[in-house]
């Protein structure tokens, strides 16, 4: 249970909110690459951290994000057109270049300085793997680029969706930390998913419903480890890492590539979920690709703004039959939309004042303590972590131990990112 003020700090991070400051400290996926696939496309509207901006890609292939409206007169830049060098604004001419700088103000004379000093707000923006990645905070305080492995593996070894979440960051990103939810709500699907099932691991998820918690410290974030009993004297753990503020990552299962999340506000109430796939030693098959584009795994079918066909004024498609034969434990088809139905149920921001956890809530509860207290240090200028390379080279384990053996010592380095080194899973 949450004091209202603490939800409202940790739900809010439009700018100047203390969470909102934080998240301001970290590079964050803004768009997929793939909504600007080449020089003079289409610009696209962009909103992240309850900040409206606009993206495009000029004719030499420079990432510009800015302020989506035209200095001039409020006119939303995404009717502009995507010009030599530049957006223009098709209401009066203004052209502005990737830096939202003006450059052509066609109503002046030749001679006027005026354009010069006319600059839209605008933030950094880089592609690396299949997203493109903003920076929003204090030009002084830009971290390195990030180094998650899924952007810095080989090409063809990764795979990135998005989808839109009619929610806030915060409950989004809890599902991600509860690993408990899995042997309930995703179990019809640890059979048949083509991305999960067949691996050793799928067998103790299910056989042990009570998965004991246990959440330690690391650097960058939190690891969380659910531990699930495997055969006499041994333990299946799953160790999910969170790495501040929004990145969460599943456990593998058996050689199946690995996923994970971010979770990144686009205002209060709601949030895209950017869902990645990868193999830190292999390519990913044709036929793992095709199940990731149909929708499969942690991905999801969408329409072409990446809202899930399957959504809440369709009531997530819900099949009461298929439940009721145990082929969905809830109904709803695919982990994707399982998660996103149940999340979007509890409204655009629970209210924590009623919630009523129990011990396997553990990971969520040091997550809201480290984002509480991370948000107020830095308001006394403690500059936070998770920005740092060597906190995202971070992996998830699935491993089994000897009963007496701590999960930490159990895993040791295996959940440090190592190029050309395999996951450790069961
Ligand atoms: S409003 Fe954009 S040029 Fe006038
Ligand atoms: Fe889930």
């Amino acid at each position: 249970m949450l004091r209202t003020e603490i939800n409202e700090l940790l739900t809010q991070t439009g700018p100047g909110t203390p969470m909102g400051e934080l998240f301001r400290r970290y590079w964050q996926p803004v768009l997929l690459a793939e909504e600007l696939p080449e020089n003079d496309c289409p610009p696209v509207r962009a909103k992240i951290l309850s900040e409206r901006l606009i993206a495009f890609r000029d004719s030499e292939g420079r990432y510009g994000l800015m302020d989506e409206f035209c200095a001039h007169r409020g006119v939303s830049l995404w009717f502009a057109r995507n010009e030599q060098g530049g957006l223009r604004c098709p209401y009066h001419g203004w052209k502005y270049d990737v830096t939202g700088q003006a450059i052509e103000v066609p109503s002046e004379p030749e001679t006027s300085n005026f354009c010069a000093n006319v600059k839209l707000k605008s933030y950094p923006m880089v592609k690396l793997g299949d997203v493109l990645w903003a920076y929003l905070g204090d030009p002084e305080k830009q971290p390195p680029l990030p180094e998650w492995e899924f952007v810095t593996v080989p090409e063809g070894h990764a795979f990135t969706s998005k989808r839109l979440q009619e929610c806030n960051w915060l409950q989004a990103l809890e599902g991600g930390i509860d690993s408990s939810h899995v042997s309930f709500l995703h179990s019809g699907n640890l059979d048949s998913d083509p991305l999960f099932k067949g691996s050793k691991g799928n067998q103790y998820n299910k056989g042990d419903l009570k998965p004991f918690f246990e959440v330690v410290d690391y650097e960058g974030g939190l690891l969380i480890g659910a531990r699930r009993n495997a055969e006499e004297n041994h333990y299946y753990w799953r160790v999910t890492p969170w790495v501040l503020p929004n990145f969460t990552m599943v456990p593998p299962r058996g050689d199946h590539p690995v996923h994970g999340h971010f979770w990144v506000p686009i205002d209060d109430e709601h949030c895209w979920a950017y869902s990645f796939d990868y193999h830190p030693t292999r390519h990913l098959t044709d036929v793992e690709v095709a199940a990731m584009r149909a929708g499969m795994g942690v991905h999801s079918e969408n329409d072409a703004a990446y809202r899930p066909v399957a959504n809440k004024d369709n009531d997530y498609l819900m099949d009461r039959e298929a439940q009721r034969r145990g082929e969905t434990f809830s109904g709803i088809r695919g982990i994707a939309l399982q998660d996103s139905s149940i999340q979007e149920s509890m409204g655009p921001i629970v209210d924590r004042t009623k919630e009523r956890l129990v011990a396997t809530d553990a990971g969520i509860i040091k997550a809201r303590q480290k984002l509480r207290k991370s948000a107020l240090a830095l308001q006394e200028g403690v500059e936070p972590v998770g920005n740092r390379p060597q906190d995202q080279k971070v992996r998830s384990v699935a491993i089994v131990l000897p009963a007496d053996q701590a999960f930490v010592e159990g895993i040791g380095e295996a959940m440090i990112a190592k190029p050309g080194v395999p996951q450790t899973t069961v």
